[in-house]
C-alpha cells in the first residue's frame, strides 16, 4: 500500500516547560476516520494543533503526504490542504454564515467556489436556510456544522475536528457524525477525529487511539477499542452501551 497521508512519530510538544505531549505516535491512512480518545487534559487538542504547526513539536517528526511539516509554519501546511474545525467551533460570529464560508475557500480553489458552497448546503440544509445570518447567531450545533463546512471549503485532503459534539444535544451530535461518515463515504475524506464522546466517534472510527497523560497507551480497530474492558470502565461506563 502507498505511504500513510499523516504520520505523527514519537512527539514531543511542551508549552514552556511543560511537556503536554511525551512522544507520540499515531498514523493516518488515506480514506480512513481516525479516532483519537481521551479524557479532558491528555493532550488531545495539543495534538491536532502541533499537526497544525502550532505549537510546533520540540522533537520527533510530523510528515504529511510524504512531506516533513514538522518545521513548518502554520499557514504553510494550511496550504498542502489540512483543514481543521478547531475546538470551540472559532466561526466568525458577525459575519454571516455564507461570509464564513468564503473565508473557508482557499484562493487557488475561487472556481469550486459555487460547486463547494452547493455541496456542503446539501450535507448541511440548517446552514442554507440560515446563509444570510450571522454566525453568532446561530445554535451550537449550527456553529459546528458551519465550522465543519468552512474546513471543507478548503477541499481538504485532511479534516482535523475537534470534540465536534462538545456540549450539543445528543440528535444533534448524531447528524454530525452522520455528516461525517458520509463524507467518508461518499467522497472518501479523510479525517482525524479527536473526541471525549468515546462511544459515537469510537462506532465512526475505523481505527482509534486512546490518550491519557500525553501519550498513547492503546489503539485498535474501532470496533476492538468498543470491545475493549479498559476501554469500557474508562470512556464507556455510564454512557451508552
Ligand atoms: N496554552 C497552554 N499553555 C499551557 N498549558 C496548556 C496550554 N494548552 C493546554 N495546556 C495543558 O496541556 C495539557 C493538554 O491539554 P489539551 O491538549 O488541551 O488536552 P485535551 O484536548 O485532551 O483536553 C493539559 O495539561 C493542559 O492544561
Ligand atoms: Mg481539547
Amino acid at each position: 500500500m502507498s505511504q500513510p497521508l499523516l504520520q505523527v512519530e514519537n512527539v514531543e510538544t511542551y508549552y514552556g516547560n511543560i511537556r503536554a505531549l511525551g512522544g507520540v505516535t499515531v498514523t493516518v491512512n488515506h480514506g480512513e476516520i481516525v479516532t483519537l480518545i481521551g479524557a479532558n487534559g491528555a493532550g488531545k487538542s495539543t495534538l491536532m494543533m502541533t499537526v497544525c504547526g502550532s505549537p510546533q513539536a520540540r522533537s520527533g517528526r510530523v510528515v504529511f503526504d510524504g512531506r516533513d511539516i514538522t518545521r513548518m509554519q502554520t499557514h504553510e501546511i494550511a496550504r498542502l490542504r489540512i483543514a481543521q474545525s478547531p475546538e470551540g467551533r472559532r466561526i466568525f460570529p458577525r459575519m454571516t454564515v455564507f461570509e464564513n464560508l468564503q473565508m473557508g475557500a482557499s484562493l487557488d480553489n475561487q472556481k469550486y467556489f459555487d460547486e463547494d458552497v452547493k455541496r456542503i448546503f446539501a450535507l448541511f440544509p440548517r446552514l442554507e436556510e440560515r446563509q444570510y445570518q450571522r454566525g453568532g447567531t446561530l445554535s451550537g450545533g449550527e456553529q459546528q456544522m458551519l465550522s465543519i463546512g468552512r474546513a471543507l471549503m478548503a477541499r481538504p485532503k485532511l479534516l482535523l475536528l475537534d470534540e465536534p459534539s462538545l456540549g450539543l444535544a445528543p440528535l444533534i451530535s448524531k447528524q454530525i457524525f452522520e455528516a461525517i461518515g458520509k463524507l467518508n463515504k461518499t467522497e472518501g475524506l479523510t479525517v482525524f477525529l479527536v473526541e471525549q464522546n468515546a462511544f459515537a466517534a469510537l462506532r465512526l472510527a475505523h481505527r482509534g487511539y486512546v490518550m491519557v497523560n500525553g501519550q498513547v497507551t492503546m489503539s485498535g480497530s474501532g470496533q476492538e477499542l468498543l470491545a475493549n474492558p479498559e476501554v469500557r470502565a474508562a470512556y464507556l461506563e455510564g454512557g451508552h452501551h
